[in-house]
């Protein structure tokens, strides 16, 4: 199973996952290669349903424990429906979030430790990884002031701005500490640079499978 074939893209709010979401599918039908095209929490039904009960908004405080194992209940389920069967049948998954952002989430957010992530990371997912993440890395005031824009505020989006800068800080720790599998990419510029950036770095990264 390769797992060069599995990409994932990460970000703060308002990074603009969506537009490179968007921008990342064209490329590959261009290039003609099978993408499936997926996210997490979530990417099959049960998993979905899942997701609503993590991003709706309670008055019941969610225990931090109870929200880690939610994610890689959702996980397990996208692992053995959807990612592990897509990579065996030699096409690419573009996965709208993955594991780091457990780690950005809730270890860098909620503050839960790096060890007890990792323990469920190889318990759930053996020894399935990325080969390639993109991180859309911009400044929380400016990813705040572009997702303020949105309508209604999940869970996660109704945290404080300490919050997301735990978030960011964990990303870019996770990036500097696993250079060969991380793009950063400045999620700051005009779209054009943005679009410029994600296009050279799949194009080395095609480049290198062939
Ligand atoms: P989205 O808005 O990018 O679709 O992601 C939904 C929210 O879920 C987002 O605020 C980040 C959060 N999240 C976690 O807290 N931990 C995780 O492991 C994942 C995949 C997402």
């Amino acid at each position: 199973m390769s797992m060069k074939r599995f990409i994932t893209l990460e970000g703060g709010e308002g990074a603009g996952k969506s537009t490179c979401i968007a921008f990342l599918r064209d490329y590959f039908l261009e290039k003609g290669l099978p993408l499936r095209l997926t996210r997490e929490p979530g990417g099959t039904p049960l998993a979905e349903e899942v997701r609503d009960l993590l991003l709706r908004k309670r008055d019941e405080k969610v225990a931090e424990d109870a929200e880690l194992l939610l994610m890689f209940a959702a996980r397990a389920q996208h692992i053995a429906e959807v990612i592990r069967p897509t990579l065996a049948r030699g096409e690419w998954v573009l996965c709208d979030r993955f594991t780091d952002a457990t780690y950005a989430y809730q270890g860098g957010g909620r503050g839960l430790s790096v060890e007890r992530i990792a323990e469920l990371e190889s318990m759930i997912q053996g020894d399935l990884r990325p080969g390639l993440t993109l991180l859309l890395d911009l400044p929380v005031q400016q990813g705040m002031a572009r997702a303020a824009a949105r309508n209604e505020k999940d869970r996660f989006e109704s945290e404080q701005n300490e919050f997301f800068e735990r978030v960011r800080a964990a990303y870019r720790h996770r990036a500097a500490a696993e250079p060969q599998r991380f793009r950063v990419i400045d999620a700051s510029k005009p779209l054009a640079d943005v679009q410029a950036a994600l296009k050279a770095v799949l194009d080395q990264w095609l480049g290198q499978q062939s």
